[in-house]
């Protein structure tokens, strides 16, 4: 490992820093939440960062901010009002968790947002690269903030061979870092690693010629740009089953039911939601094609059994209105969408709620749940 973390000497370490800082004075991306150093913006800024790309954030970022313009006025939202903000950005433990930080910093920090990179990293939600990042731009410590990006063009740059996906990885990167970033200008060095991993040395087909750093860097030199990083391959989500069902009431209402307290999706509303294995899925999908013989909405086609125990208090449909798929890091969900009618002794779950449609914009929907009323909708018209 000494050859890459020898790669630069002092001398051209100071050149790089100065060519690489210059370049982004006139290349940084016009971004809100570079228009200042409150940390709590910066904060905000880089939770929704984690893993949403900058063009979606920028619209979150003015609405969340307008919302909560205090690090009090957070700690003190409404959970449902919060997560309805969030809606559409995902991963939703997020909010949860800036919520929960902001109250620690209410009690343990007396309302003032902590600039010891230990004290960041105790806030709940808050790991190495976003407390790096914070502290690096709203504080100006040379702390590095290691991302994938970051881990690209660090990895280029010195010719690093360790695979990126190892955590055991992260402490090369770290020990490089440290040397490249410059004590006068942390925040500036690390948003000029985000900028240049976003828009030249991108994972495929980098743009070396426009790159401030080609001179230095290992792998344009020996043109082996596709030879890094070096990174195994993520494992695949796993992939699931889910009937959906639509179940309307003699008043038009649809029912919605809440997903339990803690889990995936946590308190957010959707359609009833029924696990049903791949084969009782392929089936439905196959006997219930969307695009059969029209039907008449109630009729009800006894030989073909329904997938799964589905409710019945309830006149089924017996065809979809198609399907959605939706992938969180770690899983795929298939869903099959039906229609049904709820009868008069419809028992309703516990956790479900009858909704005319024109209200569903006051619930927080996770993403499927939108595709499910978008194909609803469309199935309608
Ligand atoms: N990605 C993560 N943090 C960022 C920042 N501060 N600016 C641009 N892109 C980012």
């Amino acid at each position: 490992m000494s050859r890459q973390n020898e790669y630069l000497n002092e001398k051209q370490i100071k050149k790089l820093q100065t060519d690489f800082i210059s370049w982004y004075e006139n290349e940084r991306r016009n971004l809100p939440w570079r228009q200042t150093n409150d940390p709590y913006f910066i904060w905000i800024s880089e939770i929704m960062l984690q893993q949403t790309r900058v063009d979606t954030v920028i619209a979150y970022f003015y609405r969340f901010t307008k919302k909560y313009p205090t690090i009090k006025a957070l700690a003190q939202s409404d959970e449902q009002e919060l997560l309805k903000v969030w809606e559409g950005l995902g991963y939703y433990s997020r909010a949860r968790n800036l919520k929960k930080a902001a109250q620690q910093i209410m009690t343990e920090f007396d309302g003032v947002f902590p600039s010891d990179i230990e004290a960041i990293r105790s806030l709940k939600g808050i790991g190495p690269y976003t407390a790096g990042a914070i502290a690096s731009i709203a504080f100006q410590k040379a702390e590095p903030a290691i991302d994938g990006n970051a881990m690209r063009v660090i990895s280029r740059l010195y010719g690093v061979d360790s695979d990126i996906a190892k955590p055991a990885s992260r402490k090369i990167f770290d020990e490089i870092l440290r040397k490249l970033i410059p004590t006068s200008a942390p925040g500036d060095f690390n948003q000029a690693l985000m900028d240049l991993g976003s828009g030249v040395c991108t994972p495929k087909k980098p743009e070396c010629l426009s790159c401030p750093l080609k001179n230095f860097c290992f792998s344009y030199k020996t043109q082996q740009q596709e030879k890094f990083p070096v990174k195994t391959k993520a494992t695949k989500p796993k992939d699931v089953y889910y009937v959906a069902i639509a179940i309307v009431n003699d008043s038009g209402e649809y029912l919605l039911v809440q997903r339990p307290d803690e889990g995936l999706l946590a308190k957010m509303w959707t359609f009833p939601l029924i696990e049903v294995s791949r084969k009782d899925f392929e089936m439905a999908q196959k006997n219930f094609a969307k695009n059969a013989a029209p039907i008449d909405l109630f009729s009800v086609a006894e030989e073909v059994p329904l997938p799964a125990s589905l409710p019945q208090d309830v006149v089924w449909q017996k065809r979809h209105l198609g399907e959605i798929k939706h992938i969180f890091s770690h899983l795929k969900w298939h869903v099959l969408l039906f229609y049904g009618v709820a009868q008069s002794n419809f028992a309703k779950p516990l956790r479900g709620r009858f909704v005319p449609i024109k209200e569903f914009s006051t619930y927080v929907f996770p993403k499927p749940q939108q595709k499910l009323v978008d194909l609803l909708e469309k199935s309608k018209q």
